[in-house]
C-alpha cells in the first residue's frame, strides 16, 4: 500500500505499512522533544554527506547545492525559533529531512543515500560530544587558574591541615588550593585522552554493514574535524563508550568538585570564617538578615548526584544489547545533555566562587596554632634532639598535649620546667619547632607544604598553565 492510498502511514518509513501509529507508541518512539539538542550537528553532518555524495558522484552537484542551501534554511529556521518540530516526525533527523522536502522537493530524498539514521545519530551525538569534551576542558583551565592565583598569593601562608576534619598539622594555604590543581590537572588529562579517543567518525557505517556505494568515508571525516573513520561499521553504529568515558571523567570530576565545595561550606562558616565568599556568588536568608548562605557551593557538592546518575543510567541502557543498533539506544541522550550541561555550569560557578574568594589570613593563622597542631613537631624534635625512639617520643608528647589541655593552653604556652617534668632531655630549643612558620617551613620533602616547595609548584604549574 503506498502512502497516496494511505496518508496516515509514516512518510520517511511507511511503505509497507498499512496505517499509522497508535498515539501511545508515537509518545514512547518520538525523540524530538530532546533531540532537537542536535539539529546544528545533524545539519552539519547532513552537508558534508551530500557533499562527498556530489563528489563521489552519487547524486549530482544540482542535488548537492540545493541540499546545501535548504539545509542552511532548515538550520536558520531552527536557530531563529519558526521550525515546527512533529512528534510524529519522531525524531531530528526525520524533521530536519521532512522540512527540507518542503522547502526542496525531490533532490531531499537523495540525501539520504548511503546513509541510516543509524551512522546519523552517532555522528551528531559523537559532534556533540566532542563539543562537551572542548568545554570540560576549557572549564577546568579557568579552574585551575584560579586556584593557582590563590596559591600564589597565600604560598607562604599558614592554616591547619585536617586529616578525619580533626587538626592535624600546619600546612600552607598554597599547598591546600595546590591540591585541586592537581586533580583538575588530571581530570583534564583524563577529558583530553578521552577527546583523542572519540575523534572518528562513525558517519558511512550506513544501517550497521556499511554501503554498495561508493562513498569517502575518509572525506567526511575531514570535512568533521575527525582524525580518521571508525573501522568497523557495527562497532560504528553500536558503541556509546565515547559519551560513557566523558561520564566517568565527568564524575570523577564532579566528585572533586563536590569535595571543594564542601570545604568551602564549612570554611565560609561562622565557626571557621577561614574564607569569605564575595556576595556574587553567596545569597541571603528571607527570615535571617545576618545570614550569607554559600548556596552556589553547595549546589556543586550536589551536583555530582545528577552526573553519576548519568552514568549509571546510560551504562545501564548499554549493558547487554546486541550489536548493532538497537532503539534502547535512544535512551542515551538526555540525561548525558544534562550530565554535561551540569558539569559546566558547576565548573563555572566553582570557577567564580575561587577567583573571587578571600582568603582571611589572620585566622587561618590563629587556627593553625590551635588543636596542638605541631605535636608531631615535638615528637621528631625530640626524635632528632634527645635519640629517643618515635614510638617513646610519641608517648612523651602525648603527655605533654594532655597537660596542656588541662591546663587550658596549647604546647608553646607550657614552661620549659613544666616540659622537663616530663621528660628530663628537653632544653629551651623545643619552643622553635613549636611554632606553626617554623612547622611549616621544615616539611621541604618532595611534594611538602613548606613555602619554598609551594612557590616551586606554582611556578610549574604558571609555565604549564601559562
Ligand atoms: N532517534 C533515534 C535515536 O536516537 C535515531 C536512530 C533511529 N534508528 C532506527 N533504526 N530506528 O537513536
Amino acid at each position: 500500500m503506498s502512502d497516496a492510498s494511505n496518508p496516515a502511514a509514516n512518510k520517511m518509513w511507511g511503505g509497507r505499512f498499512s496505517s499509522g501509529v497508535d498515539s501511545i507508541m508515537e509518545a514512547i518512539n518520538a525523540s524530538i522533544g530532546f533531540d532537537r539538542r542536535l539539529a546544528p550537528q545533524d545539519i552539519e553532518g547532513s552537508r558534508a554527506h551530500a557533499a562527498m555524495l556530489a563528489a563521489q558522484g552519487i547524486i549530482t552537484d544540482n542535488d548537492a547545492e540545493a541540499i546545501r542551501e535548504g539545509l542552511l534554511t532548515v538550520l536558520s529556521e531552527i536557530e531563529g525559533g519558526s521550525f515546527e518540530f512533529s512528534t510524529a516526525l519522531e525524531d531530528i533527523h526525520m524533521n530536519v529531512e521532512a522540512r527540507l522536502t518542503q522547502l526542496i522537493g525531490t533532490p531531499a530524498g537523495r540525501l539520504h543515500t548511503a546513509r541510516s539514521r543509524n551512522d546519523q545519530v552517532a555522528v551528531d551525538f559523537r559532534l556533540w560530544a566532542r563539543d562537551q569534551y572542548d568545554a570540560a576542558i576549557s572549564g577546568l583551565q579557568a579552574l585551575q587558574e584560579a586556584l593557582l592565583a590563590q596559591a600564589d598569593a597565600g604560598a607562604g601562608w599558614v592554616m591547619p591541615g585536617f586529616t578525619h576534619l580533626q587538626t592535624a598539622q600546619p600546612v600552607t594555604w598554597g599547598h591546600h588550593m595546590l591540591a585541586y590543581v592537581e586533580m583538575a590537572g588530571r581530570d583534564l588529562s583524563r577529558f583530553r585522552d578521552g577527546r583523542a579517543r572519540m575523534n572518528e567518525c562513525p558517519l558511512g557505517a550506513a544501517a550497521l554493514a556499511g554501503t554498495s556505494f561508493p562513498i569517502d568515508r575518509h572525506a567526511t571525516a575531514t570535512a568533521l574535524g575527525f582524525d580518521r573513520p571508525m573501522a568497523n561499521s557495527l562497532d560504528a553504529v553500536s558503541d556509546r563508550d565515547f559519551a560513557l568515558e566523558f561520564l566517568a571523567s565527568a564524575s570523577i570530576c564532579a566528585m572533586h568538585l563536590s569535595r571543594l565545595a564542601e570545604e568551602l561550606v564549612i570554611w565560609s562558616s561562622a565557626q571557621f570564617r577561614f574564607v569569605t565568599l564575595s556576595d556574587r556568588f553567596s545569597t541571603g536568608s528571607s527570615i535571617m538578615p545576618q545570614k550569607k548562605n554559600p548556596d552556589a557551593a553547595e549546589l556543586i557538592r550536589a551536583k555530582i548526584g545528577r552526573i553519576v546518575g548519568a552514568n549509571v543510567a546510560l551504562l545501564t541502557v548499554m549493558k547487554g544489547l546486541p550489536l548493532a543498533y538497537s532503539k534502547d539506544m535512544q535512551e542515551d541522550k538526555e540525561q548525558v545533555f544534562d550530565a554535561a550541561d551540569t558539569l559546566i555550569l558547576a565548573l563555572a560557578a566553582m570557577t567564580g566562587m575561587i577567583a573571587d574568594m578571600t582568603a582571611n589570613r589572620e585566622q587561618l593563622e590563629a587556627a593553625a596554632a590551635s588543636g596542638f597542631s605541631t605535636a608531631t613537631d615535638l615528637a621528631d624534635w625530640l626524635v632528632r634532639e634527645l635519640g629517643l625512639p618515635f614510638r617513646d617520643a610519641h608517648h612523651v608528647t602525648g603527655s605533654l598535649v594532655a597537660m596542656a589541655e588541662a591546663q587550658g593552653c596549647d604546647l608553646p604556652d607550657l614552661t620549659l620546667e613544666q616540659m622537663q617534668g616530663v621528660h628530663a632531655g628537653i632544653t629551651a630549643g623545643v619552643f622553635e619547632v613549636l611554632g606553626v612558620y617554623n612547622s611549616v617551613a621544615s616539611r621541604t620533602s618532595y611534594g611538602g607544604t613548606a613555602p619554598e616547595r609551594v612557590r616551586e609548584q606554582v611556578a610549574l604549574w604558571g609555565d604549564r598553565i601559562g
